[in-house]
């Protein structure tokens, strides 16, 4: 007998973008909706098409260009969000309404302000409207958790009979345990009369470090969709890992006895492209994406790996795509070596962009001896980051004379799209302060610098330098990030992306 399948269903776009400090552009979005279409998500909640027009574009956009997954987007249950959220989807292959409202007695009382009974109309009223557009409808009752069991039971079987496909239990503020939020299930299974009429799904969130355990402790208990964000992006503490949630499945299948239809090696890939874009980055120690996830560090660990890698790995790396850390090219490489290096790691090359690519590649083999899939990945992303916003200003070099007993002092040389040419100077506190006032002194955008941080992208003194910048212009956050083996180049490229971002959004 075919094994049953569980529905993934990503939420990145949505309830990830929700996480403070990401805002993405619609180009953004759609490259990461690309990517979760070869990941193999069932689901892609593109946005929220009422909450800003910028997110209407994006879930628009979404929905025009993927056609294997459904295409959702989210709607309180107010008439208005669930014409804009159609609006949104319609031209989708296959879209869906998720439309949700709260049902505990707490947001009832102080959210909505309305007696449950109105509440439980609205929902109704809500789910008929989405129906009258779309078959597939999706309703969430939010705070799920925290709510009167009878009360959810009528509420959910009162929106099944509207129309709902899908019934979200959502676990809005990470409160459940997973043998309650498991039994929380068993009892919607036994005492809704028409939940055979609809797909159980849940939505948990990580305010107690338990948002995975929850929704595997509700696959067990016959949930047949999942919701969750890549890296486990989202509102506060974050959703459930979707990553993590479909390695568990697809490991320990002899527990769950359940599948998805997700290519796991497209795993690494996608939780890269998500922090990449973000700029979240991913906590070294974090399972199945994290920096150390298979790397073993004591002698015993390492000897047992020796002789047989079961020892101390349950997942064999390759199955979620990570990629080797061997030497891959160097400086004698050529053209035809770096494509079809490349092209194993899923990109696409055209012979312009080749010779581009191959130009930089070139310009890091010189500094670095040895060039790694990772270094090929981050060459990758700083392409992209180029690409995906619009370049008002463009680093063109960058000088630094700092010390211990100096004024830091940094000359930059910008150029605009006219390509016209700007050289200044600055001082600084350190030599990125320097930097970074020698830029303003060009480019005049006011902002504060919220966050800065620098990683390596490999281990090694030749390390290329990533550098992840915030900051807050006119109300918003930036993020912006920039590679280079020398960490004030990087920091220098860092700023400059973000600085284009904000031009791009005040500017429009
Ligand atoms: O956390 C939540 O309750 C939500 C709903 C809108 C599904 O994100
Ligand atoms: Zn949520």
């Amino acid at each position: 007998m075919a094994q049953e399948k569980v529905i993934i269903f990503d939420t990145t776009l949505r309830d990830g973008e929700q996480s403070a400090g990401i805002g993405l552009t619609t180009n953004e979005k759609l490259e990461i909706a690309r990517q979760l279409e070869r990941l193999g998500v069932d689901v892609i909640e593109a946005g929220f098409a009422a909450s800003s027009p910028g997110d209407l574009e994006a879930v628009k956009a979404i929905s025009a260009e993927i056609k294997k997954p459904i295409v959702a987007s989210l709607a309180r249950c107010y008439i208005p969000d669930v014409d804009a959220a159609w609006e949104g989807v319609r031209d989708a292959k296959n879209p869906r309404l998720h439309v949700f409202i709260s049902s505990s007695d707490n947001h009832i009382m102080n959210l909505l302000r309305k007696n449950p009974e109105e509440v439980l109309e609205t929902a109704v009223a809500s789910v008929e409207k989405a129906k009258s557009y779309c078959d597939d409808v999706e309703f969430s009752p939010m705070d799920a958790t925290r709510t009167d069991p009878e009360y959810l039971f009528k509420m959910l079987e009162a929106v099944i009979n509207a129309g709902a496909t899908t019934v979200n239990i959502a676990d809005t503020v990470g409160y459940a345990i997973p043998s309650e939020f498991a039994q929380r299930i068993e009892d919607i299974k036994s005492n809704v009369p028409n939940i055979d009429k609809a797909i159980i799904s849940v939505h948990c969130h990580n305010d107690l470090g338990l948002s995975v355990a929850n929704s595997l402790a509700a696959v067990k208990a016959g949930v047949r969709q999942v919701e969750g964000c890549i890296n486990g992006l989202g509102e506060r503490a974050g959703n459930a890992s979707l990553e993590e949630i479909i390695m568990a499945i697809n490991t320990r299948d002899d527990f769950f006895n359940i599948s998805t239809d997700v290519d796991t090696t497209q795993i690494y890939r996608t939780s890269r492209l998500v922090s990449d874009i973000t700029g979240f980055t991913i906590q070294p120690n974090k399972a199945i994406v994290g920096a150390n996830a298979f790397r073993h560090a004591s002698g015993i660990h390492q000897d047992g790996v020796i002789k047989d890698t079961t020892t101390y790995e349950i997942i064999d790396p390759k199955t979620v795509g990570w990629p080797s850390n061997s030497l891959v090219l160097g400086k004698l490489s050529g053209r035809a070596g770096l494509k079809s290096r490349l092209s194993e790691l899923g990109y696409s090359i055209d012979k312009d962009d080749l010779n581009e690519i191959f130009e930089s590649f070139k310009e890091l083999a010189d500094r670095k001896r040895e060039v790694t899939d990772q270094d090929l990945e981050s060459l990758m992303s700083s392409r992209r980051r180029i690409a995906d916003i619009p370049v008002i200003y463009k680093l063109e070099h960058v000088q630094v004379s700092t010390g211990d007993h100096e004024v830091p002092t940094a000359t930059v040389k910008v150029s605009n799209s006219q390509d016209e040419v700007f050289t200044d100077a600055a001082t600084g506190t350190g030599p990125v302060d320097a930097v970074y006032q020698a830029i303003n002194r060009v480019v005049r955008v006011d902002n504060t610098l919220t966050e800065y941080r620098v990683d390596a992208v490999t281990e090694g003194i030749d390390s290329l330098g990533d550098v992840t910048i915030r900051i807050e212009s006119h109300g918003d956050t930036f993020v912006g990030r920039g590679s280079d083996t020398d960490i004030i180049v990087a920091s220098a490229k860092a700023y400059m992306n973000a600085l284009n971002r904000a031009m791009a959004v005040i500017e429009n």
